[in-house]
């Protein structure tokens, strides 16, 4: 057994609390913001049925793996890569993957503020009125003109960061768990609304139900096919230790697959309602479903404008999305700052003052690349499509492939199928599966086949 008498480590008040906060973590931008707009630039049906297998067959068998590593552990993720190879014999450099994942998260975390920035901005857009009864072209062009200025978006990108830095120093406890409690309900009644408002828009309601669940696999590229997978790690939080460190406040007599599921079940559904909520619109206002990264801002404000009480709906809407926004930065900067603060001695504050400053600086990157730096390419990608490719699409599978390897191949079962204490054998048999076999090899030939081996 490794001994976690020493440290200084919190835990969840609670097995709701924890739900609650993994949840958090999980349904954030990447549900809202970032499913619908990659699904539209990858052509829709069979981009979103690549997505929901790997959250099946990689995701949720990954989720298992990183929240039973960490609760063994109760470590942040560095220390408990290096303990839990201690444990299992195995090669030190196995630790490694602990500094990825801190280093993935930051670098998430820098272009995740600035578009959790939009989203706050967008709070004030929506109570000053500007959306009612504004068209598709006027809608588009507030968009425009907001990320066109440098100074609006920095602004955001800073507000945000602090609003994060102040809930990480707050600890586990104080800041995450309350957060997070209002913010769910209140979410998916809204989400339902605005598929309701969708319904209205008549055949376009099933244009859009047709381009997210009909498959047309002559659209799916190699590389549709990772950002799928990409997505499964993002949306899910996976691959670089947040979830590790979530499991690692969780006491012992928890079930982790049963909230698991919970968790990947609502992450599910919130995306899915977004997508069946923004495409109506796009195709009712002959909108396209490539418009990029500005999808949900230039589709959704066109319904709050549109619809009665959508005044207040839209600042609803915006509040919420911030809040989410809000839950899953912190899951990104928390990995970083539990190291700083139990290996280097840091005080909680001097951690997230040292994490958060590094991050906001390298958030300006994509807050220039929306505007002075614009035509700065580098492989046709400008500074926030690189930080997005190089983290959801090779640092998290990469992690996630690690992840799976260690717990499948090189921890004892004994300690996994403790851990996971699954009802019968049965059912850990098909999760060792999984996590042995399936989810490295998907996620090795996805990558051979984007390489042009396959
Ligand atoms: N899952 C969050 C979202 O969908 C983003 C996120 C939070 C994340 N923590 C993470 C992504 C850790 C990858 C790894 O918005």
């Amino acid at each position: 057994m490794i001994d976690t008498n020493t440290t200084s480590h919190g835990k969840w008040s609670s097995r709701f609390a924890y739900i609650l906060a993994a949840t958090g973590s999980a349904v954030g931008l990447g549900n809202i913001w970032k499913f619908p707009y990659i699904t539209g630039e990858n052509g829709g049906g069979a981009f979103v049925l690549v997505y929901l297998l790997c959250v099946l067959l990689i995701g949720i068998p990954i989720m298992m793996a990183e929240t039973l590593l960490g609760r063994r552990s109760q470590k942040n993720p560095i220390e408990a890569m290096e303990l839990l190879t201690k444990e299992a014999n195995a090669d030190s450099n196995w630790h490694y993957l602990g500094w990825m994942g801190v280093i993935a998260g930051l670098l998430i975390l820098s272009y995740y503020s600035v578009i959790a920035g939009w989203s706050s901005a967008y709070i004030l857009k929506a109570f000053s009125g500007s959306f009612i009864d504004a068209d598709a072209l006027a809608i588009k062009s507030i968009f425009n003109d907001f990320i066109a200025s440098p100074v609006k978006l920095v602004f955001w990108h800073t507000l945000f960061m602090l609003a994060t830095m102040w809930i990480v120093v707050k600890g586990i406890n104080n800041g995450l768990e309350k957060a997070v409690q209002y913010l769910m309900p209140v979410l998916f009644v809204l989400m339902f609304l605005l598929v309701a408002y969708a319904m209205t828009t008549g055949d376009n309601y099933f244009k859009g139900l047709h381009f997210l669940f009909s498959p047309d696999f002559s659209k799916l590229t190699s590389n549709s096919v990772l950002t799928a997978m990409g997505h499964a790690f993002f949306t899910l939080s996976l691959g670089m230790g947040a979830i590790m460190v979530y499991g690692s406040y969780l006491s012992k007599d928890i079930s982790i697959s049963k909230t698991v599921f919970l968790i990947a079940g609502a992450d599910t559904i919130v995306a899915l309602l977004a997508g069946i909520a923004i495409f109506p619109i796009v195709f009712a206002n002959n909108l396209h479903p490539n418009s990029g990264p500005g999808l949900i801002f230039e589709t959704l404000p066109i319904a709050f404008g549109a619809m009665t009480g959508g005044w207040l709906m839209g600042i609803l809407f915006f509040v919420m999305l911030a809040i989410a926004a809000l839950t899953s930065s912190i899951s990104l900067m928390e990995p970083a700052v539990a190291w700083l603060v139990e290996n280097r001695g840091f005080s909680r504050q001097k951690a997230c003052v040292w994490s958060g400053g590094v991050t906001w600086l390298l958030g300006l990157g994509t807050v220039f690349s929306f505007n002075v730096w614009e035509n700065f390419k580098v492989f046709d990608r400008n500074i926030f499509q690189i930080l997005d490719y190089l983290t959801a699409n090779l640092m998290l599978p990469i992690g996630g492939f690690c992840i799976a390897i260690f717990t499948g191949w090189i921890m004892n079962a004994q300690h996994s199928e403790d851990e996971l204490a699954l009802p019968n054998s049965g059912y850990y048999q098909v999760w060792k599966m999984l996590i042995s076999y399936v989810a490295p090899a998907a996620v090795f030939f996805v990558f051979l086949h984007v390489v042009g081996v396959l």
